[in-house]
């Protein structure tokens, strides 16, 4: 692919995450500052599907660094899968004469990108956005911090009214397929014992702990449990009431609390540095990769590599939360 990108278009796709409106902000600007025409793709994959483009100037992304969703809206668009339905999102980017796409999304919405890419003239750049941080060949994705702060704030104000009343609490935290929320906060914490999908859990062996704090008159515990793991908090919670039937337990779920808010000042650097290298990336024909972040550095992946790798979880992590919580 040697044409020159004159004309780009930006959308954010899948769960939405603190911070999309700032990498879209930095997106468009970059772009126009290069004297590229920017256009603004609504409601992810679906908005090029229907024809949902809008052209997009410096005022249009005004006053919105500061704000969590997305102005663009999204979605996990199903018809995408379909070739017919990409077929149809080509032509409404010809229609535009948009030659150059940057998708703000999660590992799903990089899939997509890598197909189309493959299938059509149009250069894709991803930008990690969400909140899971369940893509490998980047420390950060967007979103991931305001998350986490977003889950220590709750989990600290759950503390205070699970030491007042010597309870247990089971916390579950959002990510899906991934443990980095629930590793964080937890640690952040002080959890007694995290629980992600990444990781074998020894169930009988958290509840033989328990037993023994119990005689140890150890009556607070706090335990954060990823969603995708082990039916969740309520069947954790379930198991120690069965096993410990005279303690008192508590289960909590933060759910979508966790993806709103405005994004901390962290990832909307995050955003602004990898919007901007993705317009750079389309302006010097590094095609088809996704922006990320590594030892503080843009680091480039090509697209078909980031839909295959996972984020691994260090066994040094898993080393500090059971020393640190004993
Ligand atoms: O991928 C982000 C995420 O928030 C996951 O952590 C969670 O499992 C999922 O999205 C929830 O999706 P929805 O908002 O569609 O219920």
């Amino acid at each position: 692919m040697d044409k020159k990108v004159t004309k780009i278009g930006v959308l954010t796709s899948g769960g939405d995450s603190p911070g999309m409106n700032a990498a879209i902000r930095a997106v468009v600007r970059t772009g126009i500052y290069f004297d590229l025409e920017v256009y603004g793709i609504m409601r992810g994959y679906a908005g090029m599907i229907d024809n949902d483009i809008i052209k997009m100037e410096s005022r249009s992304v005004a006053n919105i660094i500061q704000r969590g969703g997305t102005i663009l809206k999204t979605g996990r668009c199903k018809e995408f899968f379909d070739a017919a339905g990409r077929k149809k999102a080509y032509e409404n980017l010809k229609k535009h004469g948009i030659n150059g796409l940057v998708i703000i999304g999660g590992d799903g919405s990089f899939r997509g990108a890598q197909v189309f890419s493959n299938e059509f003239d149009i250069p894709c750049i991803g930008v990690p956005g969400t909140i899971d941080k369940d893509i490998a060949g980047t420390d950060f994705t967007i979103g991931f911090d305001t998350a986490v702060n977003t889950a220590v704030e709750a989990i600290d104000k759950i503390r205070d009214t699970m030491d007042a009343h010597d309870r247990i609490f089971v916390i579950e935290v959002m990510g899906r397929d991934s443990g980095y929320i629930a590793l964080h906060s937890g640690i952040a914490t002080g959890a007694e014992n995290i629980l992600i999908p990444e990781k074998e859990t020894d169930i009988e062996g958290i509840l033989s702990a328990l037993m023994e704090k119990e005689r140890r008159q150890k009556l607070v515990n706090l335990i954060v449990v990823a969603e995708g793991k082990f039916g969740g908090a309520n069947e954790v919670a379930n198991a120690i009431k069965e096993r410990l039937p005279q303690q008192e337990v508590r289960v909590c779920i933060l759910g979508h609390i966790q993806r709103g808010g405005s994004p901390s000042c962290f990832d909307r650097l995050v955003a602004s540095r990898m919007g901007f290298a993705a317009v750079e990336c389309l302006l010097e024909s590094r095609y088809n990769v996704f922006v990320g972040i590594v030892n503080n550095r843009m680091h480039y992946i090509p697209l078909n590599e980031a839909v295959k790798k996972k984020q691994r979880v260090s066994e040094d992590w898993m080393k500090i939360v059971k020393i640190l919580s004993s």
